[in-house]
């Protein structure tokens, strides 16, 4: 019977592109360990599947070996393993399961299966010790952009909405390509939109009409955006004319935070929640993070943003999760468990 005290927890995260192993004592964060093969993905501008899961093979046992020196414990000291099962890309989150698996059965411990999304939230408690809650998350990443309610981190959390196409960070990824910057994008696009006006071109900020209040009103798109910033460059192009590249990254970028930062405040409002946590890798944004801090602010809604190493996707908030569940009293997962590319929270 493992101890609910402070358990010892190994977390494991393969998702997308970091192989992330992260330590925690309780709430307490040993290591942060993270390998990225994001190198390997920059001739085709996105994520390559097939390429991620193999980088997390290779990568994982030496991501290991670094978090426990950090950690200062051998693999004696962990009491339980916890790893992402969804949602992801399949293949990675297979790699990472499988090595999970095999570890807790090699150190004959118990093994606790962790939604990513809800383990993006999960990382707050290593750095205030607790989760307040309720509390608004909106997690956007390459991979996600997800509006979550929660109540109760382990049995009352709410997937409000979604991106109904491209999630934010591909958006970049995307637009960076269309402006003949490099990947990723979202450091590229906030590098040279700060020579830029934000006001310069209005683009559309997708599912924000009236007519969207129905049924979209915490669903995000991006796809429209994308076409009209592509149409942009297009027509100036055709004429002749010079873009401002500034100012088109500028503008694109605004769009996108206004849509991402309006949608996620009127979660917080029409539920009446004070607190908005931000997570994943878009969260670097430095427009994001000035909006949401100037309405959060206005609206007398709490802001947390975690430090940026526990934002993008990494091993800690995965155990952080795990020992919110050994703590709870929760039964471990039976070693049969798959992985999903869609996995309600
Ligand atoms: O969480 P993350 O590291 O993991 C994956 O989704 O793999 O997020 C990476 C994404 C990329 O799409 C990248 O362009 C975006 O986050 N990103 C940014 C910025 N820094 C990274 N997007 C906007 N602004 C940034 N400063
Ligand atoms: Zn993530």
């Amino acid at each position: 019977m493992i101890s609910k005290h402070e358990p010892v927890v190994l977390g494991i995260e393969t998702s997308c592109d970091e192989t992330g192993i992260g330590i925690v004592r309780g709430t307490t964060l040993l290591a942060n360990v993270i390998s990225s093969s994001m190198d390997q993905h920059v001739r085709f501008g996105g994520v390559v599947p097939e390429i991620a899961a193999r980088a997390h093979l290779e990568a994982l046992e030496s991501t290991l070996q670094k978090a426990l020196a950090d950690a200062g414990i051998s693999l004696k000291e962990v009491d339980a393993v916890a790893v992402t099962n969804g949602p992801g890309l399949a293949g990675a989150l297979m790699v990472g399961v499988g090595a999970a698996k095999a570890l807790a059965i090699a150190i004959d411990k118990p093994i606790y299966a962790v939604n990513h999304l809800v383990a993006h939230v999960a990382v707050d408690i290593l750095e205030r010790g607790r989760l307040e809650t309720p509390t608004v998350a909106l997690l956007v990443s390459g991979g996600h952009t997800s509006l979550l309610l929660v109540r109760d981190l382990l049995h009352a959390v709410e997937l409000l909405g979604e991106t109904i196409d491209d999630a934010a960070g591909e958006a970049f990824d995307k637009i960076a390509r269309v402006l003949g910057l490099s990947y990723p994008g979202g450091p590229e696009i906030d590098r040279v939109a700060k020579e830029g006006d934000p006001k310069a071109i209005r683009f559309p900020r997708g599912l924000t009409l009236p007519k969207d209040q129905e049924k979209n009103r915490y669903n995000f798109s991006f796809s429209g955006l994308k076409t009209a910033v592509a149409r942009h460059v297009e027509l100036a192009e055709s004429k002749g004319e010079e873009i401002s590249i500034p100012d088109v990254a500028a503008s694109f970028r605004e769009a996108v935070v206004d849509a991402l930062v309006t949608k996620a405040i009127h979660a917080c409002l029409d539920k009446g929640v004070p607190r908005l946590i931000l997570g994943g890798g878009v969260v670097a944004n430095a427009r994001l993070r000035e909006v949401a801090a100037e309405r959060c602010q206005k609206e007398g809604i709490e802001l947390r943003i975690p430090a940026f190493s526990l934002c993008t996707d990494n091993g800690a908030m995965i155990a952080s999760l795990g020992a919110q569940k050994i703590m709870a009293g929760l039964s471990p997962s039976d070693l049969g468990f798959g992985v999903y590319s869609t996995l309600p929270v």
